[in-house]
């Protein structure tokens, strides 16, 4: 819990403070990063003239007349705080719910080139160079579509509510990723934790985040807690393009800023082991 607004999240800060260009793909058919990005109605229309990801693998489904069109789907500009310009949207729709299944039928081709876990790299290739940095917000499955996400990742994030049903299914999550990653023979390495909706006075919290710091091994855990706060819940709601002035504003000046923009620094810092952005100690 808490994928969909760290992904955003931290998008807004890496285009925003560190001024780098910052792709968002949403992959989960609740179109939550999508809405958060660009609004109900903006959204709306693009879903009727199907410019959106659902698309992309519907014509996998049925190539005889393909309709997916990537640079009208490429949302440039996205987000609700004024003066963000270089984070841009690949979005979701409803319609994904309905080709997860379908997905796994289809044909691999001539030379086993059209596996369906390739359609989002297929489709993507000619936009993700620009990108310093490409956020995927996947839904809380390892579905088909998901694995599309994971095929083109270097690493990955999970973030969690540090409780017991929440972190639970975490060994297995990086378990599944590391098999996924030897059998297409990529490296996708696990970046980090992130503890969200973190509430200090929950002795149970605190005991779940002592013991992932001290014994998961797969995946370290972020040194920045995502706090429960209200103000992050509320700020789902797109309203129009210049609601926020700022991202302080945005994210809440009770210190909920600073932590997300911490958590991108730390991200950063991670991901600098494995992608060409180098942090300096500057920025
Ligand atoms: N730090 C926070 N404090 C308060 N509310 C939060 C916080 N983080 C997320 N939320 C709220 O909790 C709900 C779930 O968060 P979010 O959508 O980010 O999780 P998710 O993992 O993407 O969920 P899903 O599995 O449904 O995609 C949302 O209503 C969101 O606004
Ligand atoms: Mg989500």
């Amino acid at each position: 819990m808490g994928k969909t607004t760290t992904t955003v999240a931290v998008a807004e800060m890496l285009a925003g403070v560190f001024h780098r260009k910052v792709l968002v793909i949403d992959l989960d058919p609740q179109t939550n990063a999508t809405l958060m990005l660009i609004g109900e109605e903006r959204w709306e229309e693009l879903n009727e003239n199907r410019h959106t990801l659902a698309q992309l693998f519907l014509d996998a489904i049925a190539p005889e007349h393909p309709k997916f069109h990537l640079q009208k789907t490429l949302q440039k500009q996205v987000s609700n705080v004024k003066d963000l310009t270089s984070l841009d949207l690949l979005p979701s729709s409803l319609d994904l719910i309905n080709v997860q299944d379908r997905l796994a039928t289809i044909p691999a081709g001539r030379f086993y080139a059209a596996s369906p876990i390739n359609i989002l790299r297929r489709g993507i290739r000619a936009i993700i160079d620009p990108y310093d940095y490409i956020l995927i917000d996947c839904p809380p499955n390892l579905s088909i579509v998901t694995l599309n996400g994971l095929r083109i990742s270097h690493g990955y994030i999970i973030p969690t509510i540090p409780d017991i049903l929440s972190t639970y299914g975490i060994p297995q999550i990086t378990k599944t990723i590391h098999e996924f990653s030897e059998t297409i023979a990529e490296p996708i390495v696990p970046l980090g934790i992130v503890i969200c909706k973190y509430n200090a006075g929950m002795t149970l919290h605190d005991r779940v985040i002592k013991d992932l710091r001290r014994y998961s091994k797969d995946a370290r855990v972020f040194e920045t807690q995502i706090p429960h706060k209200q103000q992050i819940a509320e700020t789902v709601e797109f309203n129009h393009p210049y609601k926020f002035s700022t991202l302080r504003q945005k994210w809440g000046y009770a210190g909920q800023f600073e932590q997300y923009l911490n958590l991108a620094k730390e991200i950063r810092m991670a991901a600098s082991q494995i992608i060409k952005d180098k942090p300096s100690h500057s920025s």
